[in-house]
C-alpha cells in the first residue's frame, strides 16, 4: 500500500514523505518547500519527481505529453479491490468512479463539456446576487451569537456548500451531511493516506453515492431547471452512464465546497495578521478581488497535484521516463522568487498575484475558479463590512490534510 511505502520513506527522512507524515510540516510546509527549491527545479523523492518551480509546473500542466496518470483513477480502485470492495456505484457502494479530474482526453473533454456551460463567466456573474444573499443570511445568524465563534463552522464552511448546493440543485437541507462526507472524502486526495482514514473516506463516499443515487432517481421522475436535472435527462447520444454521472456530480459538489472553505479561512487569518491591508480593503483603497488572488497565491488551498509522463521526455534538463510521476507543489510554485518578488510577503496590491497556479493550469484548470473567486471576494467583503472589528481570538487549527490546506477551527471575536 502507498501508505506503507510512504511511512518507510518518511523514516528514511525523505522530504516528501516527511511532508505527508509530520504534523508540524503539515502545519507549516513552506520551509521544507524552500529546502526542496534549493535542490533545483526538479528533484527526486518518494513520490517520484517533485517540482517547486512555477515555470516547470506550468509546463507540465500545459503539456499533452503528461496525463493525470494511473494513480489517481486506478490506485484507489486497486486498493479497494484488494480490500474486497465492490466497484459498482449504484449497488453496494462506490469506489471512486472516474471524474473529469482523473481522466485524460477524450473522456475528459466529454465530461467537462457537459457541465462547463454552468460555469461560464456569464453564468457565474449571474450567480452573484445568490452568493451575496447567502453570505448576508449567514452573517445575520452570526450577529445573533455572543462571544468567540468558530468562523469555519459558522461561515467559511457554510457559504460554499450552500452556494454549490443551490447551483447544482441538490437539497441544501442535507448540507451538514455533505460537509461531514466531504471532510472525510477530502483526505483521499492525500498520497499515502493511513488505512483507517482511507476506510472512513470509503464509508463517507458510499453514503454520498447512496444519496446521489436516490436524488438522481427523483430528478428523473420530476426534473427541475438545475444542472443535475439536465445531466440526468440528457439525450441518449450524450448521456453519461451511471458511474460517470455519479463521478461528475460528486466532483462538482465536493470541489465546490472543500476548497473554498480553505480560501475563506486562510484569507481571514492572513488579513487579521495584516490589519492595515484589511482596513485598506474595507476603506475601498484596495480591491477584494486582488486580495483573493494574493491569498490563493500565498497560502494555496490546493497545495499539490501531479501528472504522469506519457512518453520518454526531457523536463528541466532531466530525462523523465514514460510512466514517471511528477508531483507539482503548487503551494511552492506560487512562492517561486523568479516569478513573485519577495514571495513570502503578503501584499494585496501585488501586481502579478494572478499568475499563481492555485487553480492549476492546462486542460484541468479549475472549472469553478470564477465561482470560487466570486465567493471569496463577496464572502470576505460582506464579512469585513458587517464586522469591522472582527479578530482572530484563539489558536486557529489546521485541518489534518496535506493536499488541501486550510483551517478546521478558526476562533474569532466578531466584535
Ligand atoms: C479542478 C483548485 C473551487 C470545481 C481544480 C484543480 C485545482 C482546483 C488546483 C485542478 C487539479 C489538477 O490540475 O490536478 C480549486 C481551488 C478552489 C476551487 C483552490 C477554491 C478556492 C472550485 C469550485 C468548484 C470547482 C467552487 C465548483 C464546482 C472544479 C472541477 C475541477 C477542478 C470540476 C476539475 C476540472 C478538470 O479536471 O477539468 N480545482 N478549486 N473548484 N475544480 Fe476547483
Amino acid at each position: 500500500l502507498p501508505a506503507v511505502y510512504l511511512s518507510r520513506s518518511a523514516r528514511r527522512g525523505d522530504a516528501v514523505g516527511r511532508l505527508m507524515r509530520d504534523p508540524a510540516l503539515r502545519e507549516q510546509p513552506y520551509g521544507l518547500y524552500e529546502e526542496l527549491r534549493a535542490r533545483g527545479p526538479l528533484t527526486g523523492s518518494s513520490l517520484g519527481l517533485v517540482t517547486t518551480s512555477h515555470p516547470v509546473a506550468q509546463e507540465v500542466l500545459r503539456s499533452d505529453r503528461f496525463g493525470v496518470g494511473w494513480d489517481r483513477a486506478t490506485a484507489p480502485r486497486l486498493v479497494r479491490w484488494a480490500l474486497q470492495f465492490g466497484d459498482d456505484p449504484t449497488a453496494a457502494g462506490v469506489a471512486e468512479p472516474p471524474s473529469m479530474l482523473v481522466v485524460d482526453p477524450p473522456d475528459h473533454t466529454r465530461f467537462r463539456r457537459l457541465v462547463s456551460r454552468a460555469f461560464t463567466p456569464r453564468a457565474t456573474a449571474a450567480f452573484e446576487p445568490a452568493v451575496r444573499r447567502t453570505a448576508e443570511r449567514l452573517l445575520d445568524d452570526l450577529e445573533r451569537r455572543d462571544g468567540v465563534v468558530d468562523l469555519v463552522e459558522a461561515y467559511a464552511a457554510q457559504l460554499p456548500v450552500l452556494v454549490i448546493a443551490e447551483l447544482l440543485g441538490v437539497p441544501v437541507a442535507r448540507r451538514e451531511d455533505f460537509l461531514r462526507w466531504g471532510a472525510a472524502a477530502a483526505a483521499t486526495l492525500d498520497p499515502g493516506l493511513p488505512l483507517g482514514r482511507f476506510l472512513a473516506a470509503e464509508r463517507a463516499l458510499r453514503a454520498m453515492h447512496r444519496f446521489l443515487g436516490e436524488h438522481f432517481a427523483r430528478l428523473r421522475r420530476e426534473p427541475g431547471e438545475d444542472l443535475v436535472s439536465r445531466l440526468v435527462t440528457l439525450p441518449p447520444d450524450e448521456a453519461l452512464d451511471d458511474r460517470e454521472l455519479h463521478a461528475t456530480v460528486l466532483l462538482l459538489l465536493g470541489a465546490g465546497f472543500e476548497t473554498t472553505v480553505n480560501l475563506l479561512g486562510n484569507a481571514v487569518v492572513l488579513l487579521d495578521a495584516h490589519r492595515d491591508q484589511w482596513d485598506a480593503l474595507r476603506g475601498g483603497d484596495a480591491s477584494w478581488d486582488d486580495a483573493v488572488e494574493e491569498v490563493l497565491r500565498l497560502d494555496s488551498p490546493v497545495q499539490l497535484t501531479g501528472r504522469t509522463a506519457r512518453a520518454d521526455l526531457e523536463l528541466a534538463g532531466r530525462r523523465v521516463g514514460a510512466g514517471m510521476r511528477v508531483t507539482l507543489l503548487l503551494g511552492a510554485a506560487n512562492r517561486d522568487p523568479d516569478v513573485f518578488p519577495d514571495p513570502a510577503r503578503f501584499d494585496v496590491t501585488r501586481a502579478n498575484a494572478r499568475e499563481h497556479l492555485a487553480f492549476s493550469g492546462g486542460i484541468h484548470y479549475c472549472l469553478g475558479a470564477g465561482l470560487a473567486r466570486l465567493e471569496g471576494a463577496v464572502g470576505l467583503q460582506a464579512l469585513g463590512e458587517r464586522f469591522p472589528g472582527l479578530r482572530v481570538a484563539g489558536r486557529p487549527e489546521r485541518r489534518d490534510l496535506q493536499t488541501l490546506r486550510g483551517f478546521g477551527v478558526l476562533p474569532v471575536a466578531p466584535r
